[in-house]
């Protein structure tokens, strides 16, 4: 960083992507969230809070732990930007649009920041962990009050009180990895279903991707930790976790007593009496036997893996270090279906590649038509400055990159959309979430395999479980019949949860 940068303010601890880089070797250690500064405590009194996420699961968690640090302070949640005190803007980095919105709105939020002097405008989460980004807020935005990473979010107490009376910004941003932070507040988006973070970071380095240097090294929560967690959503109510982690197979590798894995984490989760648990993402290097042998057992542990495939080519694979080759995915994803047929596989893929060729890119094609997945979430490859990929050589063109995407979208959905046929006519177990978003009268929930089922029914439903039978599938959702009032036919294959 230039040392204008660094000089900029007594509040100023700006990242380093090379000291993010860097594993360390000295133990995590697990703390717990302090108390709120007693001269905190009731700074937020009369004011609101808006937080605006961007990003993956793991960030929509980490918005529900700022909120509830806010609310320990006294703020209340608006979602009407111009009743808000305070502003938080929790970033995501993993693709250059995901960053062009947030400076766009960065942007657009001057305009209020001129007309309220003292609302706090805040940005957090993995774009504040880059160095590119926080000379260019310095830069150009100007009006941002207050900036933090991933890794001090407990710290939000203290950098907001130092944003509140300081007329400075507020720059902590922490570029080695902090602790495992126990006891945090959360307010959760509903009581129905809920995140766990069972780990934090990434030591994978894939080359294209900069959350390794955003989110730090692998650190797993202990294990009690994790099961006291869900225990106790389970005795508030909850129907069903997600347990997250940047690679949920790497769980437990890190603490001292390495033998305890993601297996045995599901198998001890599965006798908690939480009706769903679901996981993401799990990485298919890491994928043992173990665990698809505990995942066979079924009872809450729902039929659905997301297992990012990114390419179908051993050579792109190798050059994206994803560490498996073509041959050894399709093994495991063999063994999987082996072991449970009624698997729903989803999956992420990227095109365009640096020096991604036409073959490389047909090799994806072919993989996602053996593998059948039920969904799978596309992208085209963004430069990440500072990750290895972004200074390989790349002659694809643009349009070349866009045009596989197409194909590549048009195939999955044509399969989607069979897969999803084959539902039809058959009774599925719906968790109802509530309203669909396009009508009201309507209701919308997941399976166990998480398709978005809408159907129409009473709405005292919401939070319960509903037998649905499927007669419209369509390629993202399927519409179906609700049963449960009339005899329930079970002759359609309802799913064997555990639930009452
Ligand atoms: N930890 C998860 C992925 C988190 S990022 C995993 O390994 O499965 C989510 C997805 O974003 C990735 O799976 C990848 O498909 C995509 N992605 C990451 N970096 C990218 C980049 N530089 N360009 C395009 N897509 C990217
Ligand atoms: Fe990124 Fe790879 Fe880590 Fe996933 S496993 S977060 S793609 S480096
Ligand atoms: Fe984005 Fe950070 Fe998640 S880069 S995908 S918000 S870990």
């Amino acid at each position: 960083m230039s040392k204008e940068v660094k000089d900029y303010s007594k509040y100023f601890v700006a990242p380093d992507l090379k000291s993010a880089k860097r594993r360390g070797k000295s133990d995590v250690q697990v703390i717990r969230f302090e108390q709120i500064p007693e001269n905190m405590r009731n700074a937020g009194a009369g004011k609101k809070y808006m937080v605006e996420t961007y990003g993956c699961q793991m960030n929509v968690h980490d918005s529900e732990t700022i909120a509830g640090i806010l609310e320990q302070i006294g703020y209340e949640s608006t979602d009407r930007e111009e009743d808000a005190d305070i502003i938080l803007l929790n970033t995501c980095a993993v693709r250059g649009n995901a960053e062009d919105k947030v400076f766009g709105e960065l942007g657009r939020l001057k305009q209020l920041k001129l007309e309220k002097p003292d609302l706090i405008l805040g940005v957090c989460g993995c774009m504040s962990q880059e160095e590119v980004v926080i000379n260019r807020i310095l830069r150009s935005y100007q009006h941002v009050d207050l900036i933090f990473g991933t890794h001090n979010i407990h710290r939000l107490p203290f950098l907001l009180r130092n944003a509140l009376f300081n007329k400075e910004m507020v720059v902590e941003v922490w570029s080695k990895e902090g602790d495992v932070v126990e006891n945090m507040p959360k307010v959760r988006r509903d009581g129905l279903s809920a995140w766990v973070n069972i780990m934090y970071g990434c030591d994978k380095f894939c080359t294209y991707c900069i959350v390794p240097y955003t989110r730090g090294k692998e650190r797993s929560r202990r294990p009690e930790d994790v099961l006291n967690e869900i225990r106790e959503l389970a005795r508030k109510g909850y129907q069903e976790v997600t347990l997250l982690g940047q690679n949920v197979n790497a769980y437990g590798k890190d603490l001292a007593d390495g033998n305890y894995t993601f297996g045995d984490l599901m198998n001890d989760v599965r006798k908690i009496g939480i009706p769903r648990v679901r996981f993401t993402t799990s990485h298919p290097r890491d994928f043992d036997d173990h665990l698809i042998e505990v995942l066979a057992k079924r009872g809450n542990l729902v039929e659905h893996i997301h297992l990012p495939v990114q390419s179908g080519s051993t050579e792109v694979l190798k050059m994206m270090a994803r560490k498996y080759t073509r041959e050894s995915y399709l093994e495991l994803v063999g063994k999987i279906k082996q072991a449970i047929p009624d698997i729903a596989l989803t999956t992420d893929i990227i095109v365009g590649f640096p020096g991604e060729t036409d073959e490389q890119f047909e090799e994806t094609l072919s993989l996602v038509r053996e593998v059948e997945y039920d969904s799978a979430f596309t992208f085209i490859y963004s430069p990440r400055e500072g990750t290895p990929a972004a200074s390989m050589k790349d002659d694809v063109p643009p349009e070349v990159k866009k045009e596989r995407l197409q194909r590549l979208n048009e195939l999955q959905n044509e399969i989607s959309r069979r897969k999803n046929e084959a539902l039809r006519g058959k009774v599925v177990e719906v968790l109802v979430e509530g309203e669909s978003k396009k009508n009201p009268d309507i209701l919308s929930g997941r399976t166990r395999t998480n398709k978005l089922v809408n159907f129409e029914g009473p709405k005292s439903l919401i939070g319960k479980f509903a037998h649905v039978r499927i007669d419209q599938p369509q390629t993202w959702t399927l519409k179906g019949v609700w049963v449960d009032e009339k005899a329930t036919d079970q002759s359609g294959g309802i799913r064997n949860g555990t639930h009452p």
